[in-house]
């Protein structure tokens, strides 16, 4: 049903919508949309849509949802836990022509976007406004707002100005149906029902294609400073986090990187201008921001009190632009370094802040256990500690069974703990065989009504979040 040369077939009513430009079955499309950043993993479609407008995506879906065709939804590709892959294979919507600013509202400090803009290009085009949107996912110059709605993406920001969710007042979203509805209200205040703008961020294409979005925005912090800390300890620098939220700073970026993954980044960015001693075996990368120097300056000595209390190393301080420049490109790079290094699994921890020392010493006892090695890294302000498992030289069998039992360990300390399985990757397809790690069948079971409630046939992104 999906030839070219058939009348009848799925294609042709494709083709009549869309126009035949925007159908693909070419190999190589079909390639470039069957995998995202996730470990190895390749999915193909059947064929690739690339609808304009919305209307178009309430055809489509109607169509599917009768023909009972698998529809999954796609964005920049930069995704970390597999939920672009259309592991059933059927229709992938790519959502790249859905790239229009609507409207930036000066005067009540809002945007209207479609979920097909770069991040990036959103938060520049904001700037020039003096306003600013501060979720800042490391691929934010080239994930798509959809995607970062989908997930709930955060970024070094968050630790100050929220995740993706803290911003979104109202969502257009075309239903399994091909209804349309509008969830929210272009208001900062709401207490109108349930709310249904909410379930949709986060619910990685499952519930609904969101093809409009109203952000509420900020004024553009004028100043900030960087600063990047060393320390003989990963331990003590997992530590030295809720010591600085307890001296009363919330500092706009506070991150952890430990040796391999600074080392690693600087093999693959040859262009970054960084010396690291070699004693130093884990970094903070702390940024203030305001609009006041004297304060920001203020914030900076009682930050630095702290981190002496924990025996922190010479701290390198960014002069100039090109040096923040420099130590945010190292920061940013981190993933895509150890991608380009060695297939690994990504675990997109996130615990209380004040648990990152036992997590991080727990996760390197569990990866001895089973034999694998880490590399750790992340906003560890909101206690959001990224573990890669790296394949190196493991056999296939263990990577297969003895990652999976340590993943499932390391997962089980996190719930202890009082956290859970993901702070911004997202659940997609490998995450979900430990989602009843965190919850119970009681809990599943009601996810899996409000899926049903929305998608009755069960097309949108099949075999996502949790086992139907
Ligand atoms: C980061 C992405 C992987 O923090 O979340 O770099
Ligand atoms: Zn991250």
């Amino acid at each position: 049903m999906f030839s070219k040369n058939n009348p009848n077939s799925h294609l042709h009513f494709f083709s009549n919508i869309l126009g035949e430009e925007y159908v693909f079955v070419d190999q190589e499309t079909l390639q470039t949309h069957a995998s995202d950043e996730t470990e190895d993993l390749k999915f193909f479609p059947d064929c690739v849509l690339k609808p304009v407008s919305t209307e178009e995506i309430s055809k489509i879906l109607h169509y599917c949802n009768t023909h009972k065709i698998p529809v999954t939804t796609r964005g920049g590709g930069t995704g970390l836990s597999g939920a672009a892959l259309p592991i059933h294979g059927g229709v992938v919507i790519a959502m790249s022509r859905f790239d229009k600013i609507i409207e930036i509202d000066e005067r009540n400090l809002q945007a209207t976007v479609e979920p097909g803009v770069i991040t990036q290009v959103f938060q520049e085009a904001v700037i020039e406004k003096g306003l600013f949107y501060p979720p800042d996912p490391s691929s934010r110059g080239t994930c798509f707002i959809g995607g970062n709605l989908a997930h709930c993406s955060g970024g070094p920001r968050a630790v100050k100005y929220g995740v993706t969710r803290d911003y979104v007042l109202d969502l257009e979203v075309v239903l399994a149906n091909g209804d349309i509805i509008h969830t929210g209200a272009k208001v900062l205040k709401n207490s109108t029902g349930y709310n249904l703008t909410q379930l949709f961020v986060g619910s990685e294409g499952t519930l609904g294609i969101i093809t409009k979005v109203v952000f509420k925005l900020l004024p553009y912090p004028s100043m900030n400073k960087v600063l990047l800390a060393p320390f003989r300890s990963p331990d003590k620098a997992c530590a030295a986090v809720s010591a600085i939220f307890r001296a009363g700073i919330i500092p706009s970026a506070l991150e952890f990187m430990e040796r391999d993954a600074i080392d690693w980044t600087l093999k693959f960015r040859s262009d970054i201008n960084l010396q690291i001693g070699p004693d130093e075996q884990a970094h903070l990368l702390i940024e203030v921001d305001g609009n006041d120097e004297e304060t920001i300056l203020k914030d900076i000595d009682k930050i630095v009190l702290v981190l002496e209390q924990f025996d922190c190393m010479d701290i390198h301080f960014a002069e100039s632009e090109a040096q923040k420049t420099d130590l945010w490109k190292l920061r940013r790079s981190v993933a895509e370094a150890v991608k380009s290094n060695s297939t690994y699994k990504e675990e997109d921890t996130v615990v209380p802040r004040a648990e990152l020392p036992v997590l991080l010493s727990g996760v390197k006892a569990i990866g001895k256990k089973y034999g694998f090695n880490t590399v750790c890294y992340g906003h560890a302000g909101d206690g959001n500690l990224h573990v890669n498992i790296i394949k190196g030289n493991l056999t296939e069998e263990q990577w297969k069974n003895d990652v999976t039992l340590g993943i499932r360990e390391i997962f089980k300390l996190v719930v202890d703990l009082g956290g859970t399985l993901s702070g911004e990757h997202g659940i997609g397809l490998v995450q979900q065989p430990y989602m009843n790690i965190k919850f119970p069948e009681i809990q599943l079971e009601l996810m899996r009504k409000i899926k049903f409630a929305f998608d009755p046939v069960g097309i949108l992104n099949p075999g996502k979040i949790f086992c139907v």
